[in-house]
């Protein structure tokens, strides 16, 4: 058992132990296929207390829970409509979250009162043994401070939330890179409430057309999502890499570009993918934008990928990075 009040948190791959901490209500860093979550017991309102405290995260931004099975996942909701089934069979375990009316046992406070619980079914060896072992399922939102970069390896979850936590299961680098893609149904309707890791075409060629509703409000309505999100602590520029650049200090400068080198010393650019693949790109988005917060770094710039695949996503978050 880890000290509880050290400074960083225990790094391991130690499922009992995972398994202990999180039966005692306590949190965790737990690796997924897209990113890492800040891991409590999802039916424990002390444990989801924690969560929004540790993140600070306003409470009216509701959190996923991660189970290892429909069967659990069915004593969560009240209803699974067709579409769902279809999408579950497809890409659980996987990058794809869906929305579905709770059930009573289901605390308020883990879907900020609203009357869906997201769900989903992660696809990352060590957290589906930990879920296994688990009689509850885990919520998990992204495991970084509310608005920052999120987390793709465990390094990322204890350089900003190790003094919080006593434990990090680290299952290495995300597959996936970006969160999951979040799914509702309403009125025979199939909604994109977030692009993720699974795209829009391959959702579609299982049930058909789905409308996108992708939140950009500061004030939104219904909780989803936020508008400004993902942020390097830098004004950043996403358009004309090339342009923008002629008229700034180079030294001074961060790139993010999809695969051409610029003329910024090294430590000062990222290139997302030499090949152009967009699965490479998505991978390297979220270290990319981490990489940007240095000191010497006051302005990055960016540029949109080509708008197909999980670009849609990318472009998504680099401009809410820009926000
Ligand atoms: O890939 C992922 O989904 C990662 C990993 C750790 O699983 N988790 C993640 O969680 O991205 P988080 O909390 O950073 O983002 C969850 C999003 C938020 O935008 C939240 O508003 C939305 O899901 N959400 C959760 N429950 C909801 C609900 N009942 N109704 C509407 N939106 C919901
Ligand atoms: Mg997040």
């Amino acid at each position: 058992m880890p000290n509880l009040k050290l400074i960083v948190a225990e790094i391991g791959q130690d499922i009992t132990l995972a398994k202990t901490l999180i039966d005692q209500g306590h949190l965790i860093g737990l690796p997924t296929e897209t990113v890492y979550g800040l891991a409590g017991n999802a039916l424990n309102e002390e444990a989801i207390l924690k969560i929004y405290s540790i993140k600070n995260r306003p409470k009216f931004n509701p959190l996923i829970a991660h189970t290892d099975s429909l069967e659990k996942v069915e004593k969560l909701v009240l209803e699974l409509p067709d579409s769902s089934i279809k999408l579950a069979e497809k890409f659980w375990p996987g990058p794809l979250t869906l929305l579905l009316r709770k059930r009573p046992s289901v605390p308020d406070l883990l879907t900020s009162g609203l009357d869906r619980v997201a769900v989903r079914i992660p696809n990352h060896p060590l957290t589906q043994q930990l879920l296994y072992a688990l009689d509850d399922p885990l919520a998990a939102p992204s495991a970084n401070p509310f608005g920052y970069v999120s987390p793709t390896n465990a390094q990322h979850v204890n350089d900003h939330l190790g003094d919080k936590i006593p434990y990090i299961l680290d299952g290495g680098s995300c597959a996936v890179g970006l969160e999951s893609t979040i799914v509702g149904f309403e009125d025979g309707k199939t909604i994109i409430y977030r692009l993720g890791g699974t795209n829009i075409e391959a959702i579609e060629n299982v049930i058909g057309k789905v409308e996108i509703h992708v939140n950009m409000s500061a004030h939104p309505a219904a909780p989803g999502m936020l508008k400004s999100h993902y942020s390097p602590g830098r004004k950043m520029i996403v358009g004309n890499i090339e342009n923008n650049l002629g008229l700034l200090d180079p030294e001074a400068t961060g790139i993010i570009s999809f695969n051409k080198k610029y003329d910024v010393p090294v430590k000062n650019s990222a290139i997302l993918s030499k090949s152009k693949n967009l699965n490479e790109a998505a991978r390297n988005i979220f270290p990319a934008l981490r990489q940007m917060d240095q000191p010497q770094i006051r302005i990055v710039l960016s540029e949109y990928l080509p708008e197909e695949g999980l670009g849609k996503a990318i472009n998504d978050r680099l401009r809410r990075a820009a926000i």
